[in-house]
């Protein structure tokens, strides 16, 4: 993938792309800015192993253009941005390397905001914050907000009663079974919601502890063994909560479910699914709509965190997920698409407004 766009295309088309070295700690990293249209770029650190730079350069690209998307529809003033650090964290992640990064994030004097991802973690955001004030996702010692997977799974869940509305009427889920692949941190706090709600559970998941974690706190969610046995069982749902990919050619034609939402990233496995989906008449709210909870909640965080004030912002998810359901009907193509077409309007109209000149 090639950083600069000299055809319009979309994949491609960053403001700025910021290579880092710092050679004494190991320090190798990459930070794209795809859009400061709505504000300054937000996105997470990934600390990561890549293969090679290219790798690295790639994923950071197509996370920091995704970031763009997810934050304009989750209504935030903020641009969209990723940031990659090459290498195994388990070698190389010192105090030093993490600093070192933070001094190259703060010389962007706030274009770009970091906070955590795949491979770092609160207590990281805490070393790098010790050199830039342009962080997030802090410790609550230090005013951040804990954990995002709370919000992450209220959102989810609001996102998920929009598609009932959609499809059945009602936003609600009582009365509809659901499936869950991954009871994880986003997982669980979903299972409670839908309970809550009056949907009756079914649940899988790899790992003993989870599992485990169900039978004492919510006996009456059936588990089964596999993925596989969950969405060709007898579910209206489906949520997948655990890796990405989880929607491709082998599993959409084996669905049983009307619906998908769940809070996993990047649940379509390559382009073209989302038209599968649609051809099966199973509707899919996007990943990135609904599993905004947390990316509101570090947003939130930078005014000075309040628990309530985001958690209305999560909320909103239920609207937004219902205009892009409207949208995709009236302009007759996929909901990935209308939630593509969406964020674009948000970024180009309120990107506009810096036209007018103010002082
Ligand atoms: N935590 C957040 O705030 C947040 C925000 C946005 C998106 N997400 C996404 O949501 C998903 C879940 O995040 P999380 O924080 O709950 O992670 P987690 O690691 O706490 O939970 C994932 C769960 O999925 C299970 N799992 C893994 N492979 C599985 C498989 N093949 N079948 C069934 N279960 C399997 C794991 O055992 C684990 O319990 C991820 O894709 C993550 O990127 C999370």
């Amino acid at each position: 993938m090639s950083v600069f766009d000299t055809e319009g295309n979309d994949a491609t088309g960053h403001e700025q792309v910021v290579f880092c070295q710092d050679r004494q700690t190991g320090l190798k990293a990459i930070i794209g800015i795809y859009s400061t249209a709505l504000g300054p770029a937000l996105g997470g650190t990934r600390f990561y192993p890549y293969a090679s730079e290219a790798t690295a350069l790639t994923d950071v690209l197509n996370l920091s253009r995704g970031m763009a998307y997810k934050n304009a529809l989750a209504g935030l003033d903020l641009g969209g941005g990723k940031a990659v650090i090459w290498g195994d964290p388990a070698q190389i992640k010192t105090e030093g390397l993490l600093r070192a990064y933070g001094r190259f994030v703060e010389t962007l004097n706030g274009r770009y905001y970091t906070a955590c991802d795949v491979g770092t973690y609160v207590p990281d955001m805490d070393v790098i914050a010790r050199e830039t004030r342009y962080v997030t996702g802090r410790s609550v010692e230090h005013g951040g907000a804990g954990d995002s997977s709370i919000l992450t799974a209220w959102g989810v869940f609001q996102g998920m009663r929009a598609a009932a509305e959609h499809t059945w009427g009602r936003p609600t889920l009582a009365g509809r079974r659901v499936g869950i692949a991954g009871l994880g941190k986003v997982g669980k706090y979903l299972a409670g919601h839908l309970i809550e709600d009056g949907a009756s559970l079914v649940a899988t998941d790899v790992n003993e502890a989870a599992l485990s974690w169900a039978r004492t706190t919510y006996p009456q969610i059936d588990l089964v063994a596999d993925t596989q046995t969950l969405i060709t069982g007898d579910i209206d749902v489906y949520a997948p909560c655990a890796l990405g990919g989880a929607l491709d050619d082998d599993t959409v034609p084996a669905l049983r479910a009307k619906v998908v939402t769940g809070g996993a990233n990047n649940q379509l496995a390559h382009p073209g699914i989302e038209k599968l989906l649609e051809e099966r008449g199973i509707l899919y709210t996007p990943d990135y709509v609904v599993n905004a909870g947390g990316v509101i909640q570090v947003a939130d965080e930078i005014e000075g965190f309040n628990f309530e004030r985001a958690k209305l912002r999560a909320t909103k998810i239920f609207d937004t997920t219902g205009q892009i359901l409207r949208l995709a009907d009236d302009e007759g193509v996929p909901p990935a698409v209308a939630a593509d077409r969406l964020a674009e309007r948000r970024m180009a109209e309120v990107g506009r407004l810096r036209s007018i000149y103010l002082r």
